[in-house]
């Protein structure tokens, strides 16, 4: 009898110590995921006032460096907003915060836009060279220019069956000239006929073209419709000016033939460089008959989804 008892005394007492180291490392393992979660970005920022899901996301997209800073400013939807734009660039983010700062009245994706293709900045004040190895992919407009020794290698010569001026004076490079050729064709068998008014020129010739306007029209005129030497996409050999034979300035956007480049220059690899909504962005009035080379796959992406070149290579060249 006293067996039994001494051995359900020892039961007794290892269960009770079982149970109480149970529920000892139960508590420390509870009170460790506490403090491990207080030490976390997101319940600091839950603290600081962020809902749980904007404080989850914020950790998701950020690193720490923008964490600290996000903790360090007033609760504010403006990151998370700015990052969920399709063509948020991380590296610009405080670029961001600074424009939207100055001009709260504008749209997410007005200040993306702006940011991304520097055009909350001054023309011509901090510019810098353009990446000359990105060939038809070059960005050259009022922000990066060209060298006044740039000359594109493979020039050849538009024949006059295809362009205005002397023999010989219009030219491109061979991937421009052969892409314009199959547009040609195309644009032909529609009962079009497609003229290059203007193609490569070089430095000395675009400050030519600029100086002109410039005597004419006064600087504000003529930098709304000319480069100034260096910065015109002329300079790289793949810009060609196109009418429709026997059109102007004027009257080239009423043709069709306009509205069928317009719709179709992008399946041939050319993009429409200053299209009429976007004056702001480019810093030229509208050209309807200025076409960049840029390769078939960069111009349908900028076709279809209404951007300019600008932000197409900040957001997927640069
Ligand atoms: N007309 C365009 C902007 C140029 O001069 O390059
Ligand atoms: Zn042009």
């Amino acid at each position: 009898m006293k067996l039994k008892k001494d051995v359900l005394n020892k039961i007794l007492i290892i269960g009770g110590i079982i149970i109480l180291l149970g529920v000892g490392i139960y508590s420390y393992v509870k009170i460790k995921a506490k403090l491990d979660y207080e030490k976390t970005y997101e319940y600091k920022l839950i603290t600081k006032g962020y809902e749980k899901d904007d404080a989850v996301k914020i950790t998701k997209t950020f690193k720490e460096q923008e964490i600290e800073y996000i903790l360090n400013q007033d609760v504010n939807d403006i990151y998370l907003k700015i990052a969920s734009d399709k063509y948020f660039i991380y590296d610009k983010l405080y670029d961001y915060l600074d424009y939207q700062a100055q001009n709260e009245d504008k749209e997410i994706r007005e200040i993306v836009e702006r940011v991304n293709t520097n055009t909350n900045k001054k023309y011509y004040e901090e510019a810098t060279p353009t990446d000359i190895s990105k060939k038809e992919l070059m960005l050259v407009n009022k922000y990066t220019y060209l060298d006044e020794t740039y000359e594109p290698e493979e020039l050849v010569t538009i024949p006059p069956t295809y362009s205005y001026g002397e023999i010989g004076s219009q030219k491109a490079t061979q991937s421009t000239y052969d892409a314009f050729l199959n547009m040609w064709n195309a644009s032909h068998e529609q009962g079009f006929y497609l003229m290059v008014n203007s193609s490569y020129r070089t430095h000395e010739k675009q400050q030519s073209v600029y100086d002109d306007y410039k005597k004419s029209y006064g600087t504000e005129y003529a930098d709304s419709i000319a480069a100034r030497p260096g910065y015109s996409e002329h300079q790289t050999g793949y810009t060609l000016d196109i009418f429709e034979m026997n059109t102007s300035q004027k009257t080239f956007p009423e043709t069709e033939s306009y509205k069928w480049l317009k719709e179709n220059a992008h399946k041939y690899g050319f993009i429409q460089r200053y299209p009429e909504d976007k004056v702001d962005i480019t810093g030229y009035n509208f050209e309807s008959w200025h076409y960049r080379y840029v390769g078939v796959e960069a111009a349908t992406y900028i076709y279809e989804n209404n951007i300019t070149f600008d932000e197409y290579y900040a957001y997927f060249v640069k």
